[in-house]
């Protein structure tokens, strides 16, 4: 057992950096004329291929911890009305883009894509091949609640390209569910997981989650036995984030009492020696893929790449354009945020078929300071001498950008965490456990502005 006590010495509020800068840099200033400016420079942009992002903000019950963008589930009038509202984004969007550049990754997430009508799936899959050309190695993927799925809709998922699911467990413990409104799966995750294997998916994720009310370490330890037992390519391990301040609904958990951050590291020691001592691969702070997931793979390479969606391979994920009510979309130069309200996104996208809230332009400095973070945050190593070539600077520049000194470091050296040998910095495998507070050190725009952030473990 590593001591994960000196987590808690660590475990202090800070961004997620799904991207840098992180979201709540992201301004009203930046309209939609901004985004169709970016859209045309992203055609000429690094990596050249295109990953589409599809926002389904409906659930029919809404889980207390739920930290994502989503609404209860709403008539079929006004469900159709939405996929129509993306239907039209997507093709405005579409003329802007290069059609040529291939799309490697089809992305559906939500709120709970498969509680819609898989026909309204079908529908924007059919315009996506009819409008781009979808290469034939795609991941395909869609975020899914077990509490909806028939194994009809696995079949038909995959009928319709899908190669990858993901499965919200969250636990597998029924009174935790209870407790934090969750509908439990209608069938045994076994036997859906084993019917996407039987149907040839490539890829088949399960999402669990540590810190919720209910759980303790022995409960969530038999969660983590049982998702091993099933054997998933990845499974995911969020730290549960407390954000009652922007999600209201959060403050019921508070009501039934959450576990204490001991508890809560002591989770996270469980899942990551059980995890690890039956062959998964620890990526970032809380992914774990079998040692041939690729993945696994692009870790080994440092070529791991981090967004909102998670981690992520730079071979696959190109520039991502989101649509859909609360979508981001992830180019080069630009970050772009469409309206959060669906109502507001489906109002904007029928006067004038883009719906931008805000958005964010990166300067070189931001450029130079998202490639540093993003080093540390998923591949643990960091030469300032590969970075200044990159940008075709000099080392002292980047260092000065991100305002590094070795002494922040410190604490870290101390704690056994990482190490620095000719200036380039590696992080221990303990080290990923702190790895946000780590990056941190090297965000000069931490102390700008009013940021409120969950904590890091
Ligand atoms: C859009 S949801 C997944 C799909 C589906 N709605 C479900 O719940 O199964 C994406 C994932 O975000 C994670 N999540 C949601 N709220 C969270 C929170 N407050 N803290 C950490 N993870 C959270 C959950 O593990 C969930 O599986
Ligand atoms: S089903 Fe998923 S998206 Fe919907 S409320 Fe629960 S966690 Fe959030």
């Amino acid at each position: 057992m590593k001591d994960f006590q000196i987590l808690e010495k660590y475990n202090k509020p800070g961004p997620r950096y799904t991207s840098y800068p992180p979201a709540n840099f992201f301004h009203a200033e930046y309209n939609n004329d901004n985004y169709i400016q970016n859209l045309k420079s992203s055609n000429s942009q690094k990596p050249e291929n295109i990953s589409l992002y599809i926002h389904i903000p409906f659930c029919p019950r809404l889980c207390h911890f739920c930290g994502c963008n989503t609404t209860i589930m709403q008539k079929q009038d006004a469900v159709s009305r939405y996929i129509n509202a993306v239907i039209k984004e997507i093709e405005t969007v579409a003329q802007y883009l290069d059609k040529d550049r291939i799309v490697t990754q089809i992305h559906w997430g939500g709120g709970t894509p498969n509680s819609i009508s898989l026909d309204y799936i079908g529908k924007i899959m059919q315009l996506i091949s009819n409008t781009f050309i979808v290469d034939k190695k795609a991941e395909i993927a869609m975020e899914c609640s077990p509490a909806y799925l028939e194994f009809e809709d696995v079949e038909k998922l995959k009928a319709l390209g899908f190669n990858r699911l993901s499965l919200g467990v969250q636990d597998f413990n029924d009174d935790v569910l209870k407790i934090v409104n969750r509908q439990a799966s209608k069938h045994p995750i076994e036997d859906l997981v084993s019917t996407m294997k039987d149907l040839g998916f490539e890829g088949v994720n399960v999402d669990l989650i540590y810190g919720l009310p209910g759980q303790t370490p022995e409960s969530f330890k038999k969660s983590i036995e049982r998702a091993i037992k099933i054997s998933p390519d990845r499974i995911v391990t969020f730290s549960y984030a407390h954000v009652p301040w922007v999600k209201s609904a959060q403050r019921k958990l508070e009501e039934v009492g959450l576990p204490s951050p001991e508890e809560k590291l002591e989770m996270f020691g469980i899942a990551y020696n059980l995890l690890t001592q039956s062959g998964y691969i620890s990526i970032g702070m809380d992914h774990y893929a079998k040692p041939n997931d690729e993945l696994s793979l692009a870790l080994k390479n440092k070529k791991l790449h981090r967004n909102f969606q998670g981690y992520c391979t730079k071979e696959t994920t190109g520039q991502i354009y989101g649509f859909g009510s609360s979508s981001i979309s992830q180019m080069n130069g630009a970050y772009t945020q469409n309206q959060k309200d669906t109502n507001k996104y489906m109002n904007a996208i029928e006067e004038d078929g883009l719906a931008i809230e805000r958005g964010y332009e990166l300067n070189n400095n931001d450029l130079i300071c998202r490639r540093v973070i993003n080093e540390i945050m998923c591949n643990g190593f960091l030469d300032f001498d590969t970075i200044a070539s990159e940008f075709s600077v000099s080392a002292e520049e980047i260092i000065k950008i991100v305002d590094y000194k070795p002494s922040k470091l410190d604490q870290f050296t101390e704690d056994n965490l990482l190490s620095i040998d000719k200036g380039k910095i590696k992080l221990n495998p303990e080290g990923f456990f702190v790895v946000r507070n780590i990056a941190m050190e090297f965000d000069p725009l931490l102390n700008i502005g009013e940021n409120k952030y969950s904590k890091t473990v």
